[in-house]
């Protein structure tokens, strides 16, 4: 993809939280002109290695990029406690029966959303007594290291469901995933998140396929409810204002049972999964 174009959009996007942020809105908006998403799906590789530079912009030219250094931030998810509460595979603490079983998986999550959530813990945007404390206690530089560790990880996975009415209610889900409900102004929540859950960068949508489920049905509700409102204009508030208790069951359902994606597998899961 030409980098140009998701930097427009990139950083069109991303005003509102680089106004939130007024003391790294430099740093930060050099980083997002200057960083594809891409870059982070794949691996997470050091920008500007491995592709080759785009005809239109001179290499000598490319924007100096601060891209977090993945090994820095295996061994900064461990000196900075992260992975006592999001696991060290980033798949969750594996305290997911326990009534603190709201831990997010960071799995394959993209980096550029995870340090918007730091800034957003730190700056109040996203209101939760734990993570903000944690968000304090890092540096932006520790986050992107930490972040590009995290996305450079197998992507997190959900769990099969069991059973005929589990399997019913994740059905459900899928239909009102992957088309929303026009009649009751709901929209495919798959036209931002990806067909699979698989998020959009550009769009700044994470991923949210195979993330732990009451994490999952506790931000749904949030979003409903307007307990968190940090989404661009608004857009996941809107999204969910009408979904009904049920919906939010079937959603969590069906995005929590889904299985790591893998590129080779992608038509076969779409098929499964359509
Ligand atoms: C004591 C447990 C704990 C520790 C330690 C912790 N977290 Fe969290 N984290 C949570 C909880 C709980 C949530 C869910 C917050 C919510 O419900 O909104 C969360 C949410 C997050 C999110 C948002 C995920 C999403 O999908 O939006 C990010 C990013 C995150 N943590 C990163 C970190 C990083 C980086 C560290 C280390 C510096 C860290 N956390 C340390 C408990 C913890
Ligand atoms: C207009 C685009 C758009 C639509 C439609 C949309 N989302 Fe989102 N969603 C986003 C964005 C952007 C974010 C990230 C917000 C932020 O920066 O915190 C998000 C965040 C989320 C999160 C939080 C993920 C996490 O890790 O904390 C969940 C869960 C979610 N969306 C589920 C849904 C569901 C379910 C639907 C359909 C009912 C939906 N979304 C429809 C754009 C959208």
């Amino acid at each position: 993809m030409p980098n140009h174009v998701l930097s427009s959009s990139w950083s069109g996007v991303w005003s509102l939280s680089v106004c939130l942020s007024m003391t790294l809105s430099v740093g930060v908006a050099a980083w997002l002109v200057g960083l594809p998403p891409s870059a982070w799906a794949a691996k997470a590789a050091p920008v500007g290695r491995g592709k080759p530079a785009q005809p239109a912009v001179p290499a000598a030219m490319a924007p100096q990029v601060p891209a977090g250094n993945p090994l820095l931030g295996r061994d900064k998810i461990d000196s900075e406690r992260c992975q006592e509460c999001h696991g060290a595979d980033g798949q969750g603490a594996g305290h997911a029966n326990g009534p603190e079983g709201k831990f997010a998986k960071l799995a394959g999550q993209d980096a550029a959303y995870v340090l918007k959530q730091m800034q957003d813990f730190r700056s109040g945007a996203r209101k939760h007594d734990q993570m903000a404390i944690m968000a304090r206690s890092v540096s932006d530089e520790d986050v992107r290291d930490i972040a590009a560790h995290f996305a450079s990880l197998a992507p997190m996975r959900g769990e099969p469901v069991a059973g005929a009415a589990a399997q019913a209610l994740a059905q459900r889900g899928q239909q009102l995933f992957a088309q929303g409900d026009a009649a009751r102004g709901v929209p495919a929540c798959a036209s931002c998140h990806g067909a699979a859950g698989e998020g959009n960068a550009a769009l700044r949508a994470p991923r949210i396929a195979g993330q732990e489920w009451r994490y999952l049905d506790k931000q749904l509700r949030d979003w409903r409810s307007g307990e968190r409102r940090n989404s661009p204009d608004g857009a996941m508030n809107q999204a969910l204002s009408r979904l009904s208790d049920a919906d939010i069951d079937a959603l969590t359902q069906h995005l929590a049972s889904l299985p790591a994606p893998h590129p080779s597998l992608s038509t076969a899961f779409q098929e499964q999964h359509r």
